[in-house]
């Protein structure tokens, strides 16, 4: 035990050190797991031994951070929630921005994995501002990030083999058609700038109006978790908007400058 125990400090501490990878906020037994499963598929025995396979190939470090980033997601995730930020979140910022003389919306979507969630973001800020009128004078920047540079190609790419979108949205209003594929518009993909972040250093950017962070923090630990959440906090504009999901609601602590907004569907607002 001891053993195996220094040889995955050994192999955290060279992931960090000589590849960039901060494994350390992450739960130990998720951890483990992940690698576990990289480590049967190259039929390795102990930690040393996957070390080295690392050290060797380095197609071998994609795959690890491709098993430990699971990018499961999907466009407009949780119907209910986008449902809220379409009838109630996303007209009131429009609004509030507009009467303080201030046209402009500046979003984040931590964790976006393959894109459908600020893409799915952007679709509502398009529809909303088409039906407000004036959207030319609006500048919307939603900034999507990532750790795993795959999901964030993908997500570049805007190509998509399906989509589900909510009710009465015309696919062909954000969607043109390449085949069986679904390409995002250029009206939608401009408003979203892709970059590789890693959610546990400092927040890229400050002055939110909204962030959306789902099914992303069940990896890290407690600690590690509040201080993400307080990151958030300092970043978001007073009276912006922070979206959770479902894994990350029931960690919400108490002592943040966060209220209640849409408390079912875990929508809080900067106090
Ligand atoms: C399950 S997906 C969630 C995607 C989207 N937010 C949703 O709810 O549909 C989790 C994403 O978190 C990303 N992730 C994991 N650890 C991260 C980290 N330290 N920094 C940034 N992203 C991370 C993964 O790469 C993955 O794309």
């Amino acid at each position: 035990m001891e053993q195996r125990d220094t040889g995955f400090e050994l192999l955290v501490r060279y992931l960090h050190k000589a590849r960039g990878l901060d494994l350390n906020q992450y739960k130990l037994n998720y951890l483990r797991r992940r690698i576990g499963v990289r480590m049967r598929a190259r039929g390795c025995q102990d930690y040393n031994s996957y070390l080295q396979v690392l050290r060797l190939e380095p197609e071998e470090f994609s795959r690890l951070v491709n098993d430990l980033t699971i990018n499961v997601t999907e466009f407009f995730r949780d119907e209910d929630v986008f449902e809220g930020l379409r009838r109630e979140v996303i007209p009131t910022l429009i609004r509030e921005r507009r009467e303080m003389g201030m046209p402009s919306l500046r979003m984040w979507s931590a964790g976006c994995a393959t894109g459908e969630e600020p893409y799915s973001l952007a679709i509502l800020v398009h529809e909303a501002l088409s039906r407000e009128g004036g959207k030319e004078d609006w500048n919307v920047r939603i900034l999507a990030t990532d750790l795993d540079e795959a999901a964030l190609a993908r997500a570049r790419r805007g190509r998509y083999g399906s989509v589900k979108l909510l009710e009465g949205m015309n696919p062909e209003d954000y969607f043109t058609r390449d085949g069986e594929d679904y390409l995002v518009r250029e009206e939608i993909s401009r408003m979203v700038k892709f970059m590789r972040h890693d959610i546990a250093s400092r927040p890229p950017l400050r002055h939110f109006d909204l962030i959306l962070c789902r099914n992303v923090l069940i990896y890290f630990e407690k600690g590690r978790q509040r201080k993400i959440l307080e990151g958030f906090c300092d970043v978001l504009r007073r009276g912006g908007v922070l979206v959770l999901g479902k894994s990350e609601a029931i960690l919400f602590g108490e002592g943040l400058p966060l209220v209640p907004y849409q408390r079912r569907l875990r929508i809080y607002r900067r106090t």
